[in-house]
């Protein structure tokens, strides 16, 4: 198969070209290759390479959005409409990713989010990642809208991705305790993104490990799994609230998610996030 990754220098974008290069065709472009807020760009590319597949994984990340809901607007929802839209006229199916900042996450101990809930953002990169995942679906049948939280893996310079390495060194963390989510781990992702590609059931997915915790839960666990003790871990995490954080973008307070749509096609549930960072930890 041929497969057209954008944002390839990002954490996932990066993963999934690693992983699918040995078994397929991949053209993995990163920003400087494929600008998807180009029109032109993005069709002669695809007219020229004709995929099979687009994986979008190009995104301008919370903070930015904030700042710049332009450049927000056009990365977000325009890019991502223009590749559906060259999806559908060149013959491929497209996987676009979004997020759980769809919803408002104002309650503390709520039901996991489902594609049954309204999406109801609360800052720029939500309200733009909503309105790219209606772009997609608007412009391609074939699209797979997956919703996803907290994805950590190797490569990205993120408090999830690299706390573990932190803690082992002995530097002093600060770790957010008063908003959760469900947590990903990249290569859980990427495997049930392809499971999920081989059934051909089209729509959206909330593709998270099982569980929720905090930012400070998930270091507590990463200490723990390092065999670091409690009262060292204890001095080494500084325990901080977002809401004492000047941040530009308000952040949702809970957003754990819960696939339906991987229910109805009696896919095994995702693993744990501890045992998903225990892997991620080991590697
Ligand atoms: N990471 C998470 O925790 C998380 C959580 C929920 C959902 N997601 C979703 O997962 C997807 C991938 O996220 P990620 O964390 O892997 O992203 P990321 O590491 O923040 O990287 C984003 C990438 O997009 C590229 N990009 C920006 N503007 C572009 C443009 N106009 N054309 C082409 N590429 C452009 C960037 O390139 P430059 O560096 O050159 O600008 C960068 O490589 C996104 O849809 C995101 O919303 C991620």
């Amino acid at each position: 198969m041929k497969i057209l990754i954008t944002g390839a220098a990002a954490l996932v974008g990066s993963h999934f070209t690693q992983r699918l290069a040995g078994d397929d065709d991949v053209l993995a472009l990163k920003r400087a290759d494929l600008d998807i807020t180009d029109v032109a760009a993005v069709n002669s590319c695809v007219a020229a390479e004709r995929p099979s597949l687009i994986i979008n994984c190009a995104v301008v990340q919370v903070d930015e959005a904030e700042q710049n809901p332009a450049k927000a607007s056009a990365v977000n929802v325009d890019g991502p409409k223009f590749l559906a839209e060259a999806a559908t006229q060149f013959g491929a199916e497209i996987i676009h990713f979004s997020t759980q900042y769809a919803f408002e996450g104002e309650t503390i101990g709520r039901a996991p989010y489902t594609i049954e809930d309204e999406p109801r953002p609360v800052n720029v990169y939500g309200k733009t990642k909503v309105a790219g995942e209606q772009a997609v679906r608007d412009a391609c049948a074939r699209s797979y809208i997956i919703r996803t939280s907290w994805v950590y893996g190797s490569g990205k310079n993120s408090f999830l991705c690299t706390v573990h390495k932190d803690l082992e060194s002995g530097k002093h963390v600060r770790a957010i305790d008063d908003i959760g989510s469900s947590t990903t781990y990249v290569e859980d992702l990427i495997d049930r993104c392809r499971q999920i590609f081989n059934t051909r059931h089209y729509g959206t997915y909330h593709i998270v490990n099982a569980g929720v915790c905090s930012y400070y839960e998930f270091a507590l666990e990463a200490g723990r799994l390092l065999g670091i003790k409690r009262e060292q871990l204890d001095s080494l995490i500084e325990v901080i609230h977002e809401r004492d954080m000047k941040r530009m973008a308000a952040r949702p307070r809970y957003t754990p998610l819960r696939c339906l749509l991987s229910e109805e096609l009696g896919f095994a549930p995702m693993r744990d996030w501890r045992d998903a960072l225990a892997e991620y930890v080991k590697a």
